[in-house]
């Protein structure tokens, strides 16, 4: 039951990330602490299940709940799976009644708060021998680490802006690399992961999918790896340039004014100017790809480039899958669109926003419905796809999660689908269903 144990450790990471920074503000006894301390407590009720004891395990950069793996939360609480390998944690075990003391001392020690070990014995840490030593990193795992540094990489290039004013490309280089790798064997798996989004952090997981959609495109028609690289590498830095731009604006919930816009439009132009700063091999490539991604096929868009010339082939290709990204990514003011309607919001701006022959081409290597995507099929059952379709009309690779009974099954069934057997497409959060959580179930990963 992959897609529970994600939403159960999510619950729980999430409980624990809130209260591990509120123990920093707040002494023991304070409200908001107590609330948080609830919170945690609500969730970890999740987390068991009604289960008389589970372990969450930290091993080769993912969490695990008892045994099995939860890459969707491995990639999106990865900040705080490295601060627990900072403090040297890798195991917890929840033993209930979890008694609230409990939960506060692991969050302080978490935290970094505290070298106190929770006392009650509801909770313990470090257990012996619960990690499974003949684990091997299947092809998946090493998809999802490689996803897991490029992450990391914008992270530092982030905060390295925001402190210094510069960062080091030759880190996102590095990583975007590894993440080329590991897309050129498994295209169908790196599209399953460009599903895992992060609502608090979706500036940074957005611009990863940006770039893994970008090199997974990219080696479909054929760009050259000396281009493809340094394009993923401007996609992964395509809005590097908002550090420049205040977080007032950047958040603003309403219209935007006159003057608010043309602080927004600099971003292209600041983020260029960094990347250059950076310099290095395939510098020249990124900072084209983040100084046109906002100018139009058509001449339209900022910065006016030309209407002569239209922006850089790989600029284009960038520009394609960063709106597809953005339109399958929930945000405040809206809700996610599915796959679908992503690509028919794209085919409507073909030739006018979009350069017409790479939103076919990213058409075709996507399908009408690309692996991630969960379909209702005409007996209740909900399936994922997990294969991309290499022929127009042809059946599906899907696996089974929920049955026509609307239960979720405990192991996901690989079924081959034919098209007129779909009857609509659902979204994750309507039918918690999550395509991310799949990425190492299904036979490590090879099939997709
Ligand atoms: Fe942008």
């Amino acid at each position: 039951m992959s897609a529970a144990a994600e939403r159960q450790v999510s619950a729980f990471l999430g409980g624990l990330r809130r209260l591990s920074r509120q123990v920093g503000l707040y002494p023991e006894g304070h409200p908001a602490t107590q609330e948080a301390v609830e919170l945690l407590g609500e969730a970890v009720q999740e987390f068991l299940d009604g289960e008389p004891e589970v372990t969450l395990t930290i091993f080769q950069e993912a969490f695990f709940r008892n045994r099995v793996v939860v890459p969707h939360a491995s990639l999106e609480y990865r900040s705080l799976l490295q601060e627990m390998e900072q403090r040297g944690l890798e195991t917890i075990t929840l033993v209930p009644p979890i008694s609230a003391a409990d939960l506060f001392d692991l969050a302080a020690f978490v935290g970094g708060v505290s070298d106190d070990l929770p006392a009650d014995g509801t909770i313990v840490l470090n257990e012996p021998m619960t990690v499974d030593p003949e684990l091997d990193p299947t092809p998946a795992s090493k998809l999802r680490t490689s996803y897991g540094n490029v992450l990391d990489a914008i992270r530092h290039a982030s905060s390295a802006m925001v402190v210094r004013g510069s960062f080091e490309l030759g880190t996102v280089v590095d990583a975007v690399e590894g993440l080329f790798e590991h897309t050129l064997s498994h295209p169908g798996a790196a599209l399953l992961l460009s599903t895992v989004k992060s609502h608090d952090e979706y500036t940074f997981f957005h611009s990863v999918n940006v770039c893994i959609l970008s090199l997974a495109v990219g080696q479909m028609i054929g760009v050259d790896r000396d281009v493809l690289v340094p394009a993923g590498v401007g996609a992964v830095l395509h809005d590097i340039g908002k550090v420049a731009v205040s977080p007032e604006i950047l958040n603003y919930p309403g219209r935007l004014s006159a003057e608010q816009w043309k602080e927004i439009e600099i971003h292209p132009q600041e983020g260029a100017l960094a990347i250059l700063a950076a310099g290095g091999e395939g510098s020249e490539i990124a900072a084209n790809v983040a100084f046109e991604h906002h100018a139009r096929f058509d001449g339209e868009g900022y910065p006016r480039v030309s209407r002569v010339r239209r922006p850089h082939v790989y600029s284009r290709l960038v520009q394609v899958v960063d709106t597809y990204d953005a339109i399958t990514s929930r945000r405040a003011y809206r809700r996610a669109e599915g796959p679908s309607r992503a690509l028919q919001i794209l085919l409507d701006g073909a030739g006018s926003y979009w350069d017409p022959d790479l939103v076919r081409a990213f058409i075709q290597m996507m399908g009408v419905y690309p692996p991630g995507s969960i379909l209702r099929v005409d007996d209740g059952a909900i399936a994922v796809v997990v294969s991309r379709t290499e022929e127009p009309g042809a059946p599906l690779s899907v696996v089974t999660v929920v049955g026509p009974d609307g239960c979720h099954l405990d192991e996901p069934e690989p079924t081959i689908l034919p098209l007129d057997r779909v009857v609509r497409q659902e979204l994750p959060d309507d039918v918690g269903v999550d395509p991310a959580s799949l990425l190492e179930t299904i036979e490590g990963g090879l099939r997709v």
